[in-house]
């Protein structure tokens, strides 16, 4: 009998066809997260799952899944998912890194880049009818060629990022990172430096128990007055009280926000009301051909899993070791 799979939501076809071939395949169809009943019911039957950042596997819902061999997340990112509760019970977890590094990097670019020059007020100011006439400092914003990149996790997307700082002839401070992993482009340095340096600090670490809210009000204040903070890694990595007090006293001059905390931002959110903020929907890797790469590596790291073969890409090798 083909081994039993549930996928948390409709993914681009091509990773549903590859699992399809060889497994018996459930579906959730909704158009928003799964309700949680609906999830702990389909696991207990599973022998795979399939699932996205915004399903939270933990030991409730490994309690509730008997049979499951195999987790494969369609994230690069794996903090909705606790590793070690999955390990102790054997069961590999897979993720999808590398395949969205550029297009991550694009976002968290453009964003960077929206918030300095400050297109989206420009778009609206059009849009509502107040372009009167050219104006000496109509919506004037701050430079980002020859400026200063703070990145915050120097993995592959923060690389991304200093990549195209290049191009733009600026200079790249990191932090969170090793200094052989710096050395290409950024200069390594401790965090109060990046932040006091930088005319742009961009986030591209993971979230975890050292990261949550290390943007809090005491950093911000570290912060040039002019400068820009982006985060296009994890919400809760800022501190959203702290960063909204920030924009409007004008301790930085903006913020762009691929994600947020919560997530999604409810719409009557203090920091959507700020000029000085820019929020989009967590939308870094969100190409259709990148999208059709994760769903792909997502399927093929379940197929491997159910096989019992390795993981290509597995976040807990040790599940292995533990076995030999
Ligand atoms: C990830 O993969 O972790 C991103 O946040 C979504 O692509």
């Amino acid at each position: 009998m083909p081994p039993r799979v549930f996928v948390t939501r409709r993914v681009p076809e091509l990773g549903l066809a590859l699992l399809r071939a060889e497994c018996e395949l459930t579906l959730w169809e909704g158009e928003t997260a799964i309700p949680r009943d609906v999830l702990l019911r389909q696991v207990a039957l599973a022998e795979g799952l399939y699932c996205l950042l915004t399903d939270c596997v933990d030991a409730e819902l490994l309690e509730a899944a008997p049979r499951l061999q195999v987790i494969s997340n369609m994230a690069v990112g794996y903090d909705n998912i606790d590793v070690p509760a999955c390990t102790a019970r054997g069961i590999p977890v897979g993720n999808t890194p590398g395949v969205l590094t550029e297009t991550t990097a694009d976002l968290a670019w453009a964003i960077m880049m929206a918030a300095a020059r400050r297109i989206v007020e420009g778009v609206d100011w059009v849009r509502h009818g107040c372009w009167g006439t050219w104006g000496p400092l109509l919506l004037a914003g701050v430079d980002v060629y020859g400026a200063t990149l703070g990145v915050i996790g120097y993995g592959r997307i923060g690389q991304g990022m200093a990549r195209r700082a290049r191009g733009f002839e600026m200079r790249v401070l990191c932090s969170h990172t090793s200094p052989a992993e710096a050395e290409s482009i950024g200069e390594c340095v401790d965090l109060d430096t990046l932040l006091a340096e930088s005319d742009f600090v961009s986030i591209h670490t993971a979230l975890n128990e050292d990261t949550y809210h290390l943007i809090n009000a005491e950093r911000l204040a570290k912060m040039k007055r002019t400068a820009v903070l982006v985060n296009a890694a994890r919400g809760p990595i800022v501190d959203p009280d702290a960063l909204y007090d920030a924009l409007k006293a004008g301790t930085i001059f903006a913020a762009a926000l691929d994600v947020t905390e919560p997530e999604p931002l409810p719409q009557d959110h203090p920091l959507l009301k700020l000029p000085n903020c820019i929020v989009v929907p967590h939308m870094g890797s969100a190409s259709i051909a990148t999208r059709t790469k994760m769903a792909v590596m997502a399927a093929q790291n379940l197929l491997a899993g159910l096989r019992g073969e390795r993981l290509p890409h597995c976040v807990n090798l040790e599940v292995y070791r533990q076995n030999e």
